[in-house]
């Protein structure tokens, strides 16, 4: 079995979910349940004895320890993070909180636990630790995409520290020799998205038809992902990866923030005519320090692993737009803040 942190997030969810449909392999699912985090997302698992849910911190290092001991995973799939860029222009003590400490504590007590397996145990185990394009900070128009090898520039509280958390993923291989591989990834969109990202902000917003603001020019460029092909290439990485390695995972789809969002409209107006969608698009004051544009080099996990993306923008947000607009219930309790209610009674004991 393996052990997934933060799987009641966006990706954690959808990666767990996917996880187990293409292996049929357990998991071990530790989540703490912050406002990102919706046991709702893992439903479909609910009497599935191959799903293990804990709510926990990955900064509890005697609940990390005894989960590793209990259950002797033969991976950490390391997904849980304080993930929201303008979450942390206002508030980023909790970013150095889970990203820096958490990531630091869950790494340091799977070391200790690492190192007490036999050796063939401790050769097959991995670390895998999911992170971002952002680390490699902004680029110009016609710069090449980021590679493994661009140095970290990191531009915002959020990005620092994933990036001071990949530094100590690079330490802990290189001087204890943990098996760890590191993925940077770009912007990742599909269902299970918590409405505060831009994609699903601007589909939920539009079908309440409130305002789509778009922050400065709308020209900040970034590159995305379909959810799916992003944990399929988590898989690959975990499978395949060289221990010690980063690669960097993209969607081959590099787009202006004002073009994302009138395709989003556009997709909508397909999945539910009448409005005009577009006519909401409102724009508003910048985020401070936004980075300019992001972009991935696909050529190492495209030439190592035969890893590419299979959903294109187009094919992959009419996918998005229609998950949305058959889930109103799911976007309901979402933007309600009914789950969060649901949580704090069900865990008050
Ligand atoms: P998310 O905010 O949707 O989910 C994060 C999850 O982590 C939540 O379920 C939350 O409850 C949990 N969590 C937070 N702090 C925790 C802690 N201390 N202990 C245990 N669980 C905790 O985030 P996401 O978009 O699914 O991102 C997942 C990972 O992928 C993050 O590491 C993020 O930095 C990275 N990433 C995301 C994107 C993207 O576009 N969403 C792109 C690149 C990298
Ligand atoms: O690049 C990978 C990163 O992508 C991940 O590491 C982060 O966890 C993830 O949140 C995402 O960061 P961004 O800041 O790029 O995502 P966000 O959806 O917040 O914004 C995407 C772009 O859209 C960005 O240029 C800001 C802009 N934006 C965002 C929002 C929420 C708007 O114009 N209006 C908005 O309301």
């Amino acid at each position: 079995m393996i052990l997934v942190t933060g799987g009641a997030g966006f990706i954690g969810s959808n990666f767990v979910l996917d996880w187990i449909a293409a292996t049929g392999e357990a998991v071990v699912n530790v989540d703490k349940l912050t406002y990102a985090g919706n046991p709702a997302n893992f439903a479909a698992l609910a009497d599935d004895p191959r799903h293990v849910f804990v709510r926990g911190d990955i900064g509890d290092a005697a609940l990390v320890g005894a989960l590793l001991r209990e259950h002797r995973p033969r991976a950490v799939v390391n997904l849980a993070a304080e993930s929201h860029v303008d979450r942390s222009i206002h508030g980023p003590a909790a970013f150095i909180e889970t990203n820096v400490v958490g990531t630091f504590t869950l790494l340091d007590t799977t070391r200790t636990w690492w190192a007490s397996l036999p050796a063939g145990e401790q050769a097959a185990f991995r670390f895998l630790h999911v992170s971002t394009d952002e680390v490699y900070g902004s680029l110009a128009p016609d710069a090449a995409g980021f590679s493994e090898t661009t140095p970290y520039a990191p531009n915002s509280p959020y990005s620092a520290s994933k990036a001071a958390s990949d530094h100590l993923v690079r330490a802990y291989h290189h001087t204890y020799g943990v098996p760890t591989l590191t993925t940077n990834c770009s912007n990742n969109y599909g269902p299970l998205q918590f409405p505060e990202k831009l994609i699903p902000l601007m589909v939920v917003n539009a079908l309440a038809g409130k305002p789509l603001p778009v922050y400065g020019d709308g020209l900040n460029v970034r590159d995305w992902l379909y959810v799916g092909d992003h944990c399929a290439a988590i898989r690959a990485v975990l499978a395949h990866g060289t221990p010690g390695a980063t690669y960097n995972i993209g969607g081959n789809a590099e787009m202006t923030n004002i073009d994302v969002v009138r395709t989003v409209c556009a997709a909508l107006a397909e999945c539910r005519p009448g409005p005009d969608y577009a006519a909401l698009i409102t724009y508003v004051k910048d985020r401070p320090g936004h980075d300019r544009r992001y972009a991935i080099d696909p050529a190492k996990i495209r030439d190592e692993l035969g890893w590419s993306p299979r959903e294109t923008f187009a094919s992959g947000i009419r996918r998005t737009v229609r998950w949305y607009v058959d889930h109103a219930q799911w976007v309901a309790a979402v933007t309600s803040g009914e789950y969060r209610q649901w949580v704090a009674q069900h865990y008050a004991a």
